[in-house]
């Protein structure tokens, strides 16, 4: 097993034994700010075909099937695997991020709420290229991670990397999409309290 694929796999070891405590940890966090940025870029009539990456416990599945939208799940954890169908009645794939097999242009969109800064950087590249080619003609991609000045490493026992706006821009834009916003969270406080760096990208 590569370095990679074992930093991959400790982390889901990480959320594994941790999976109910951060179920109930994230189930209030209110992201209705990200969802909102990604559903008011998609020109597609709805109802929107939509991934959500890394979907986790299924809290964002369930807000998405709220709003009418087909919402289909991914995740590398099996709990959440479980816990995401339970919460959503949503269709939910099993995959891990470094091993992707992802239908040709069969989203509108695609959420990656917290997850993408999991991907060791220097899988990065085909992990967006596989992105990319799942979503359909001008489909939009969500991302909000963690920032930084692009430190690569653990945080206990979860692997990282805490992107800089440079950084992740020249890599979504070499990706091939073209960038709609971004901006910080939480919202209303000064960028020092602002950790999260959330951007949109559409498929050029
Ligand atoms: C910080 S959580 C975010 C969960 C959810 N999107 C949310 O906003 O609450 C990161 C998620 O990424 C998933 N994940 C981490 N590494 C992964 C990998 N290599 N393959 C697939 N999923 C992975 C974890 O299982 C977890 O659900």
């Amino acid at each position: 097993m590569s370095e990679s694929e074992q930093a991959a796999q400790r982390t889901l070891e990480y959320y594994r034994l941790n999976a109910d405590a951060f179920r109930e940890g994230t189930r209030e966090h209110d992201v209705s700010q990200n969802l909102d940025a990604l559903l008011r870029h998609i020109q597609a009539q709805p109802p929107l075909r939509i991934l959500d990456l890394g979907c986790g416990p299924g809290r964002d599945l369930k807000a998405l099937t709220g709003r009418g939208h087909v919402a289909v799940g991914l995740d590398g954890t099996e709990a959440f695997v479980q816990m995401a169908r339970a919460e959503s009645g949503c269709e939910v794939w099993h995959q891990d991020l470094l091993h992707l097999q992802l239908p040709s242009e069969s989203f509108d969109g695609i959420f990656a709420n917290a997850v993408l800064f999991h991907v060791p950087s220097a899988h990065l590249p085909e992990v967006l290229s596989q992105l990319h080619g799942t979503l359909k003609p001008d489909g939009v991609l969500f991302c909000s991670n963690p920032r930084g000045q692009d430190e690569e490493g653990w945080n206990g026992d979860r692997y990282g990397v805490w992107y800089s706006w440079p950084t992740w821009r020249a890599h979504v834009l070499a990706a091939g999409f073209v960038e709609l916003e971004h901006y910080y969270r939480p919202a209303g406080l000064p960028r020092a309290q602002q950790p999260w760096l959330a951007s949109v990208w559409r498929k050029a």
